[in-house]
């Protein structure tokens, strides 16, 4: 299939679903009369990563243009719709629990319309157990279909039945559908779905199928009318940032895009997530001195210190690979600030294997590190290999490693001291009189201002280091 039949298929399923998104709001707007012109409330809820964050500013999007006001309390609500993630057992726990309490709720107002979708709808058996013990649920669709929103959204508003609709794959990206951002000054950009690495514990390529890059000009134009829009900082989101735009009609590398969208003006800010060591670039390590705007953080999940285990992960490198990239990052960008996850208890991890991730945490100094209990999924193949850690061990290690981040965290935090830096106000604090920001290295400062400096870059001196935040003086 050529370029251009592939973008007037993707225009036509555009047109359609902004068909269904007027029949949704026709239905909504005869709801509010039916009710004496009250206006209907939506509630959005996410559960995940920034992925589904965004995925979620596009429910929000699309909500809105039907006609619904949005609102953050499940209690006054028309429609709530949960934004799942799947990716450990404890997320989907948090679920279930929440839909029990949205089952009281249903009881108070018969006419609450129950949605959920995400990553956790990818998944056939809780699929089965969600449609035979949770009647509440009226609506539930997938990460592949989310682009049909408008569509399920009509239904469900019209047809008052259960509407369960899921695919299994897509290979579509949709473009130009409404979105609704949850900051004004700050925004996640997609720039690939899916995942093709299979680590062997995640569940992500299951539920989030293959990977799929957009196109370098639907991205660059996103973020030019972003920028327009006020924008100052945006996230490049992707599974696996570093293998973008090899599978694209013309390969393009996730290097040469960040300097594209380096060159867009009024974009202050540019941030990237995740990044896989196994594919990080020498091009891309350079690219953080082509320009001030790429933040000077790097997030790079080591998962484990052992390289037994990170063979076993299928993660592609060894403990030594990863520390010599560590170096040669540090090379070319002294100051950098570096953070990863970690896994504990991963099945048939030793006790030497869990001293060489806290040996690794020391040896690199992160700057924060996300710490997780090893969670089994089912259908991953670590979930079927031998010796599952018991739980008091895990929790044990877990412990010890949690107290190795602190102690390095806050090491590598106490570095900035005294120096002034520019820290993007992001919200008031709760502290009468102060807001909070973050740095490029994306340090959080608490600074004294107000509302009015919310969406502003301000040149601050960190000068009381509490552990992993500062509080700052303007300058
Ligand atoms: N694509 C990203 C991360 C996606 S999931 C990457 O590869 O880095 C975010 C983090 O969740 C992972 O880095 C991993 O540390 C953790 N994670 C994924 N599956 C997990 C599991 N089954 N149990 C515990 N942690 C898991
Ligand atoms: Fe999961 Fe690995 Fe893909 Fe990250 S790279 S989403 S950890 S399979
Ligand atoms: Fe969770 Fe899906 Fe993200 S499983 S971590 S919401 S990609």
């Amino acid at each position: 299939m050529d370029g251009k039949m592939m973008t007037e298929e993707r225009n036509q399923e555009e047109l359609r679903q902004e068909e269904f998104l007027k029949k949704a709001a026709e239905a909504v707007e005869k709801i509010s009369e039916s009710h004496g012109h009250k206006k209907m409330k939506s509630c959005v809820v996410t559960f995940g990563c920034q992925m589904n964050a965004r995925d979620s500013e596009k429910l929000r999007g699309i909500l809105l243009a039907a006609g619904f006001e949005d609102t953050e309390e499940e209690e006054e609500a028309d429609f709530i719709i949960y934004n799942t993630c799947t990716v450990r057992e404890n997320a989907d726990q948090h679920v279930y629990g929440r839909l029990g309490r949205l089952t009281g709720l249903k009881k108070k107002n018969p006419e609450l319309i129950v949605g959920l979708c995400g990553c956790m709808m990818q998944e056939p058996e809780i699929v089965k157990k969600i449609r035979r013990s949770y009647p509440v649920v009226d609506l539930i669709f997938g990460t592949h279909n989310l682009f049909t929103f408008p569509e399920l959204l009509s239904r469900i508003l019209t047809e008052k039945k259960r509407v369960i609709e899921l695919w299994e794959g897509t290979d579509e990206i949709i473009e130009n559908l409404p979105i609704k951002r949850k900051y004004a000054f700050k925004s996640g950009v997609n720039i690939m779905f899916g995942c093709n690495n299979f680590c062997s514990y995640c569940i992500v390529p299951y539920v989030r199928g293959r990977e799929r890059s957009r196109r370098p000009e639907d991205i660059l134009d996103e973020i030019r009318r972003l920028a327009e829009d006020g924008v100052k900082e945006i996230m490049l989101l992707g599974q696996n940032v570093n293998s973008y735009g090899k599978n694209l009609e013309t390969p393009m590398s996730f290097a040469s895009l960040l300097k594209q969208v380096a060159d867009i003006e009024g974009i202050e800010r540019i941030r990237f997530m995740t990044s896989h060591p196994k594919d990080l670039s020498d091009e891309l390590i350079e690219a953080f001195n082509y320009s001030d705007k790429i933040c000077r953080h790097l997030h790079l999940p080591v998962q484990s210190g052992s390289t037994e285990i990170l063979q076993k992960m299928n993660r592609h490198y060894t403990r030594e690979d990863y520390l010599t990239l560590v170096k040669k990052i540090r090379a070319a960008v002294p100051d950098i600030s570096l953070t990863t996850d970690l896994i504990v208890g991963f099945p048939g991890e030793t006790e030497e294997d869990a001293q060489a991730t806290v040996s690794l945490v020391r040896e690199v100094g992160y700057d924060s590190a996300f710490t997780f209990i090893y969670s089994k999924r089912t259908g991953t193949p670590a979930a079927k290999m031998e010796n599952q850690i018991p739980e008091d061990v895990v929790h044990a290690r877990f412990d010890r490693l949690l107290s190795a981040v602190k102690e390095t965290g806050e090491k590598a935090s106490s570095r900035f001291t005294g120096r002034t830096m520019d820290v993007l106000v992001e919200e008031k604090n709760k502290m009468d009189g102060y807001v909070t920001g973050r740095t490029s290295h994306n340090l959080t400062v608490h600074l004294p201002g107000c509302e009015n400096d919310i969406g502003k870059l301000v040149p601050v001196r960190l000068t009381d280091c509490r552990g992993f935040y500062y509080f700052g003086e303007r300058v």
